[in-house]
C-alpha cells in the first residue's frame, strides 16, 4: 500500500520507527521532516493533505506532539478526514465510522507499541458505510 507520511520535528522519531515497523508490503512517500531540528507543522500537513486530496482512496500518516496542528492543518483540504488517534480502538473506529483517510498520531502522548497497534487497527479496518455515509457526506461545506 502507498501511504503519504510527515511530521514535524516531534514526530520524526516515531515516523522512522513505524516507517521501518511497516516496511514490509507498504510503500511510505516521506515528505518530511528528516530530522528533529525545530520546523513548522503546517508545511509537512499541507504536503500530505494536498496528496490525499487529490487522490481517491490514498492514506496518510501525520505525526506531530500532540497531533492537533497536524489534524487542524490537514483538515483544511477538501476531502480530507484526518483523524487524531491514541488507541486502536479509535483508530479503528476512525475508518469504520468517519472513513478517515490520514491517521493522527500524538507523539509525546503515546508509546511506540500503542502507536505501532494504532497504525495496524487503522489499516485492517474499513469504512461501513451505511447511516456513517451520509454522515461524511455532510462534512465539507
Ligand atoms: C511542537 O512543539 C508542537 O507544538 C507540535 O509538535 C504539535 O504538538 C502542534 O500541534
Amino acid at each position: 500500500m502507498k501511504i503519504y507520511i510527515g511530521s514535524d520535528h516531534a514526530g520524526f522519531e516515531l515516523k522512522s520507527a513505524i516507517k521501518s515497523r511497516f516496511s514490509e508490503g507498504n510503500d511510505f512517500e516521506d515528505f518530511g521532516a528528516f530530522s528533529s531540528e525545530s520546523v513548522d507543522y503546517p508545511d509537512f500537513a499541507h504536503k500530505v493533505a494536498e496528496r490525499v486530496s487529490g487522490e481517491d482512496g490514498s492514506f496518510g500518516i501525520l505525526i506531530c506532539g500532540t497531533g492537533n496542528g497536524m489534524a487542524i492543518t490537514a483538515n483544511k483540504h477538501r476531502g480530507v478526514r484526518a483523524a487524531l488517534c491514541w488507541s486502536p480502538e479509535i483508530s479503528a473506529l476512525a475508518r469504520q465510522h468517519n472513513n478517515a483517510n490520514i491517521l493522527v498520531l500524538p507523539a509525546r502522548f503515546i508509546s511506540e507499541e500503542t502507536a505501532f497497534k494504532t497504525v495496524e487497527s487503522f489499516f485492517e479496518a474499513g469504512f461501513d458505510g451505511g447511516r456513517h455515509q451520509k454522515r461524511i457526506e455532510k462534512i465539507d461545506i
